[in-house]
């Protein structure tokens, strides 16, 4: 069967041909319907974060999978059910963080990430994954299903920050979300249709026209240009923001987040940057924290319980909203076009079956 995958040092993905794989007990086997791409893909690719399998010469790409059971296998799903899998997998047998459910919470060397770091992606015609990680999803949403796995690392995110605030009525009106990729405008499109904000912004570092302005603009949210005006500088930010996604890997926005919160607000941080050392004020830092109640909270990956929240969250977002995301999925013949990554390219799929 034909996958696509990543050599080492070889900085572009190719087609390589390998065996379809055999179920064992407890686990289905699942024909890929499409698989999203995303800015870690691109970190994976160019060897910036990720790596392959032990033993191995390439990893499989693809983490943001939609798929369809060919073979449950004695599992209890069904033939033809459309299903969406979870990422992390138990690195040797399994530990305290997956029994439980917290996947998620895993600390590095106690899972691997399928696609991205340890265990083959599900950028192939087919892959195997024990049930427990397959998350059905209604057959309408099948087209767009590689949309769960993003949507559900907002809602483990959104999950922490206003778990952060359970210790009183936090009641947060007003957001920014710190950059315009995929992740970004998803949450954007979250927060404006599923949750209680009432302002909302989003920083990006495009001109006018782009794709991505308009659609924020469209959504009802505010552009921010970077170049013009740094974080802690936006309208409201001298009262500040009551949350901010930070979704741009851009490290000096982490600690501008500190400053550009609101009293009590919270900042959860999501982008994976390289190492890059910069000047900070650490003393006015931890007294905006202490003084004013604030909250950072770090936060990857999601666990089954964000996909489901996801699949519920996909069902509500306006149409014309995905229709604009999307912007590209392509057969296996065309993968490369997945992965172009310029202005004009918003999220993108691999189609290995036409829906
Ligand atoms: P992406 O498509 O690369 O998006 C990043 C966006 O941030 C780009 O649109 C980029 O703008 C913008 N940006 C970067 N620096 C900026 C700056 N200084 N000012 C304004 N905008 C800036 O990636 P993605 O898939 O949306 O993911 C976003 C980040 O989250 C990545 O770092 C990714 O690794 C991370 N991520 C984390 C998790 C998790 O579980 N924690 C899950 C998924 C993704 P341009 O396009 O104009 O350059
Ligand atoms: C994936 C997560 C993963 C994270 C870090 C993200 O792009 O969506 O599932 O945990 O990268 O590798
Ligand atoms: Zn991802």
């Amino acid at each position: 069967m034909k996958t696509i995958a990543v050599e080492p040092g070889a900085g572009k993905p190719t087609i390589l041909e390998k065996p379809v794989p055999e179920p064992r007990a407890g686990e289905a086997l699942v024909r890929t319907l499409r698989v999203g791409v995303d800015g870690t893909d691109h970190e994976v690719i160019s060897g910036g974060h990720g790596g392959i399998p032990d033993g191995d010469d390439h990893l499989v790409l693809g983490h943001e999978a939609v798929g369809i059971v060919e073979d449950p296998n004695g599992t209890g799903l069904e033939a033809g059910e459309i299903v969406v899998p979870t990422v992390r997998r138990p690195p040797n047998g399994t530990n305290h963080y997956f029994e439980s459910g917290y996947p998620d919470m895993a600390p590095e060397g106690e899972y691997v990430e399928r696609g991205i770091v340890g265990g083959h992606g599900f950028m192939a015609k087919y892959f195997t994954s024990p049930a427990e990680y397959l998350v059905p999803i209604p057959e309408e949403l099948a087209p767009l299903g590689f949309l769960v796995e993003p949507i559900s690392i907002s809602e483990k995110a959104l999950e922490h920050a206003y778990a952060s605030r359970s210790a009183f009525d936090w009641r947060p009106e007003s957001a920014m979300v710190l950059g315009n990729g995929s992740l970004g405008l998803v949450t954007v499109a979250m927060l404006l249709e599923t949750r209680d904000f009432e302002r909302l912004y989003c920083l990006g570092r495009r001109d006018r026209p782009d794709p991505t302005i308009d659609i924020i603009e469209k959504l009802g949210a505010t552009y921010v240009d970077s170049r013009e005006t740094p974080v802690s500088k936006v309208p409201e930010a001298h009262e500040g923001m009551d949350f901010i996604y930070e979704a741009t890997g851009y490290a000096p926005h982490a600690f501008e987040t500190i400053e550009a919160l609101a009293p009590n607000g919270v900042g959860a941080l999501l982008g994976v940057p390289s190492s890059w050392q910069f000047d900070i004020d650490g003393g006015a830092l931890h007294r905006e924290f202490v003084l004013h109640n604030k909250a950072l909270v770090g936060s990857v990956n999601s666990h089954r319980g964000h996909f489901e929240a996801a699949i519920d969250t996909l069902s509500q977002l306006p149409e014309w909203f995905t229709d604009d995301l999307v912007t590209g999925v392509y057969d296996l013949d065309a993968f490369e076009a997945a992965f172009d990554d310029d202005d004009t390219t918003i999220k993108t799929a691999v189609q290995f079956e036409s829906i």
